[in-house]
């Protein structure tokens, strides 16, 4: 390896019409192994991570599949980052399905990470999901993003501090939302959701989205300069107790059973205990996270609390986070329309604040 271009047939005009995928992984096995998943519907290139980068052509996407434990696998991934940036696609196949090397992943320019045993249709869904962009000329590629990536990032660094017991960076956090209130401010919420679609899924693209609507949700109120800081950390924390939670249950296609429902709900209160003696989080954070699942009427979790006992800032945190939950991009499923999700929030009658979900109306649908 490198191995040339190749694909079904081999004929140059059949080639020139595919899109051009690059593989890297660390072993020989895993390479023929992705490389004939691909092979089928894609001009493929295979290159194990030792060898000598030799690409004469950008790829539309980059698929790794490399075991991000290895100090040497990062530091080749690293060697190649200039090259990477260009794919619009950059999608690792982790074989460990764990918070740590999913971070990793994200740290090292993933805008998909599929943990676990390579899965043939996931990985073929997302590299012909309509929701990315077709491969453009290099002219007109976007660049990598630097407020989603650096949010991402910051997500994923956040998940990882918790499963390994490690500092938590909450400067860093609070300035990657302040990043997504810039880039909110210049470009709207839309452009925002179609970005963070684009580039993640999964509970890292939840917590992007729930952040975004929070801040366009406080723009749109009027809300102060501080308390638009105020929401944008609470939306950045929000979720922190899902680090405990394994990413098969997270990220799980479809309903979830009776026990797994009982797990996820165990993360507002897990992220409150995580959180409560650090230093840095304001009570508003820690309210925050501990009550962003409760409803006015009392039905919600952990603590059944009622009406005025919830704040404000939780109330819009809450109606953000529903909204975004409901319009997250999975490849498995078709997009809710922003419409339909602010039919289901009208719908829930004394759950929610009227008057907001009213405000919330041109946040939905229109910005
Ligand atoms: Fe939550
Ligand atoms: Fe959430």
């Amino acid at each position: 390896m490198p191995r040339p271009v190749q694909g079904r047939g081999g004929r140059q005009e059949t080639e020139a019409a595919r899109a051009f995928v690059h593989v890297l992984a660390d072993s020989s096995d895993k390479l023929s192994s992705v490389c004939s998943i691909l092979e089928r519907n894609f001009a493929v290139a295979g290159e194990r991570l030792d060898a000598q980068a030799k690409l004469s052509q950008v790829p539309f996407a980059v698929v790794i599949r490399a075991d991000l434990r290895d100090v040497n696998n990062i530091a080749a991934i690293k060697k190649r980052a200039a090259k990477l940036a260009k794919a619009q696609k950059r999608i690792f196949l982790v074989e460990y399905s764990s918070h740590v090397s999913v971070s990793q992943a994200y740290a090292l320019g993933a805008t998909l990470v599929l943990p676990g045993t390579v899965d043939r249709i996931k990985l073929l869904a997302a590299l012909t999901d309509p929701a990315a962009p077709a491969a453009a000329s290099s002219s007109t590629r976007p660049q990598p993003d630097n407020a989603v990536e650096t949010a991402a990032t910051a997500i994923a660094s956040m998940f990882t501090a918790v499963t390994l017991g490690e500092p938590l960076d909450v400067d860093g956090t609070k300035e990657a939302g302040r990043k997504i209130a810039d880039r909110i401010g210049e470009h709207g919420l839309s452009e925002w959701l179609t970005t963070v679609r684009r580039h993640h899924e999964g509970t890292y693209q939840h917590c992007l989205l729930v952040t975004g609507v929070a801040i366009d949700f406080g723009l749109s109120l009027g809300v102060r300069r501080t308390d638009l800081e105020r929401l944008y950390s609470a939306a950045m924390f929000h979720d922190i107790g899902k680090a405990q939670i394994p990413l098969a249950i997270l990220d799980k296609p479809g309903r979830l059973d009776a026990n797994e429902r009982a797990m996820i709900e165990t993360h507002p209160a897990a992220g409150y205990a995580f959180l409560k003696d650090r230093e840095k989080i304001s009570p508003e954070i820690l309210d925050a996270v501990r009550h962003h699942h409760e409803y006015l009427d009392g039905s919600g979790y952990p603590d059944g609390l009622c009406g005025e006992s919830i704040n404000d800032i939780v109330r819009i945190l809450t109606i953000s986070d529903i909204f975004a939950a409901l319009i997250e991009h999975r490849h498995y499923k078709p997009t809710m329309p922003r419409r339909e999700a602010y039919n289901i929030l009208c719908g829930m009658t004394g759950k929610l604040e009227k008057a907001l979900v009213i405000a919330f109306k041109q946040v939905a649908l229109t910005r």
